[in-house]
């Protein structure tokens, strides 16, 4: 880990009016973490306490677990990227029976010697008191020991459930703990809480606090975006008819893991020709993309957070006149949507402008037989909020300084509609990811080329892919 300002950071930094010279751009510190849980705990009513939870580690098959990935809430208020823990956040001081005072505790697991020789170093209760700043921590089987009395609260605060352990858990704490596998024993006296428990506080206070974003996110997210960004350009000059789906996904990534990124922040989407009908695409098993539309949607995750760009462009380097018909559309609805991504802007609005440009276009064009057609090639929404999550959690009222939001229009011709054969199989997204700020929108993604012009420019570039010659195994 590194802390230094990175020139092409502060230029950008400066140009938000930020003076700070000294933000880190490869991790989040732990002050930050500390103001979160301040700022939390600020919002929250006298004589309540709260319980967030880590993520879960799941099983993909026998002995082996799925990539472990943080509950984004859990790391906004720690920064501990370990399962099998818990925080426990108070509304005001509490003393312990020696006098200690604290308004938090961490509950973490233990270092083993013989565990972190299989699965990696634990950060223990020294390093997560050095490297995160807690200054209580304990063992996760403390939990129950100090039987913290949430009884005496008037408010207990639980971590909203995921959707998929809705139905496991029920509402009380004992269920939840118990589903997300967290091994402290069990209090049945946690049971008496259920009146008490309230799990939609801390969904709503975490949501206002995370869709703004402060100077260290926009940080890291301006870098995961300026990675992904390079993946996208990386691919224009790489891109071969030959090519299958998973090789271009597979050139993405790897210019993201040149860049010391962990994770992609989603599964990553490249669809050919009629598969980038499918929203959510992510197959990726077409083995020619042919002279097809490559519709690429992916985002590198860089120490926590996403980026989520989307680039649409002609396998074999040049459109066809048809699919620039269709492109310029959704290009000029992109940008008079991000024309409209100001401060104190209802966030509806672009998507209702971008509707009604792709409508009139797709009128005109002969593809849908009403303007008033309701979206049948436009079938998803338009914007949300990027952060920890792709889908990061927001209000979505009006549009604030500092949220940093994308706006990816689209139209999908699937083969067999209702329109002329021509424009069968064609699918296109465009997709950037806006910084609200005093100045107007600023696109993070902007270095991507998207004119049909830029693009085929980009693509008649050499690659160094080209030289990238394997043995045929089938011969
Ligand atoms: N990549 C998912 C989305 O654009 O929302
Ligand atoms: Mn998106
Ligand atoms: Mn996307």
């Amino acid at each position: 880990m590194k802390k230094k300002s990175i020139c092409l950071m502060f230029v950008f930094l400066t140009n938000f009016g930020f003076s700070q010279t000294d933000i880190p751009t490869d991790f989040l510190p732990k002050e930050f973490h500390k103001n979160r849980r301040e700022i939390l705990r600020s919002k929250m009513p006298k004589n309540s306490v709260a319980v967030l939870f880590s993520n879960p580690i799941r099983n993909r098959a026998n002995d082996v677990d799925y990539v472990f990935h943080q509950d984004p809430n859990f790391y906004y208020l720690t920064g501990l990227r370990e399962p099998n823990s818990l925080l426990v956040l108070f509304s005001e001081k509490q003393t312990d029976e020696l006098g200690n005072i604290y308004d938090e505790i961490l509950y973490i697991q233990k270092r083993d010697r013989y565990a972190e020789m299989w699965n990696g170093k634990r950060l223990g209760i020294e390093g997560a008191k050095n490297k995160l700043g807690f200054l209580t921590v304990k063992k996760l089987n403390d939990f129950i020991v100090d039987k913290i009395n949430f009884k005496k609260f008037d408010k207990v605060f639980v971590q909203e459930f995921k959707d998929d352990y809705r139905d496991l858990t029920g509402t009380d704490i004992f269920d939840l703990v118990k589903s997300f596998k967290i091994n402290i024993g069990y209090d049945p006296n946690l049971l008496l809480l259920k009146s008490k428990i309230n799990v939609d506080f801390l969904k709503s206070s975490l949501t206002s606090m995370r869709e703004i974003k402060t100077i260290e996110e926009i940080a890291l997210l301006t870098k995961a975006i300026r990675i992904s960004s390079v993946g996208q350009i990386e691919v224009m000059k790489a891109m071969k008819p030959h090519m299958s789906e998973a090789e271009i996904q597979g050139i993405h990534e790897f210019v993201y893991k040149k860049y010391g990124v962990e994770y992609e922040g989603y599964p990553s989407i490249v669809g050919a020709g009629n598969n980038g009908c499918i929203l959510h695409y992510i197959e990726n098993n077409k083995t020619k993309v042919g002279n097809n539309l490559v519709l690429m949607d992916l985002g590198a995750e860089y120490r926590g957070y996403t980026a989520d760009i989307t680039r649409t462009i002609p396998a074999n380097g040049k459109f066809t006149k048809e699919q620039k018909e269709i492109y310029d559309l959704v290009l000029e609805a992109q940008e008079v949507g991000i024309s409209k991504y100001r401060i104190g802007t209802s966030m509806v609005q672009p998507d209702q402008v971008m509707r009604k440009i792709i409508n009139q276009g797709l009128y005109k064009l002969g593809i849908i037989k009403s303007i008033d057609e309701k979206h049948k090639y436009f079938p998803h929404g338009s914007i949300h909020h990027i952060g920890l999550d792709v889908h990061d959690p927001g209000n979505y009222h009006d549009f604030e300084e500092n949220m940093l939001v994308t706006i990816e229009p689209g139209i999908y011709i699937p083969k067999g509609s209702n329109c002329d054969q021509k424009y069968w199989g064609i699918a296109i997204r465009i997709e950037d990811d806006i910084l609200i700020t005093k100045n107007g929108p600023m696109n993070l993604s902007i270095g991507v080329p998207k004119s049909t012009n830029d693009i085929e420019k980009m693509m008649a570039k050499k690659s160094i892919l080209d030289q990238f010659i394997l043995p045929n195994l089938n011969e």
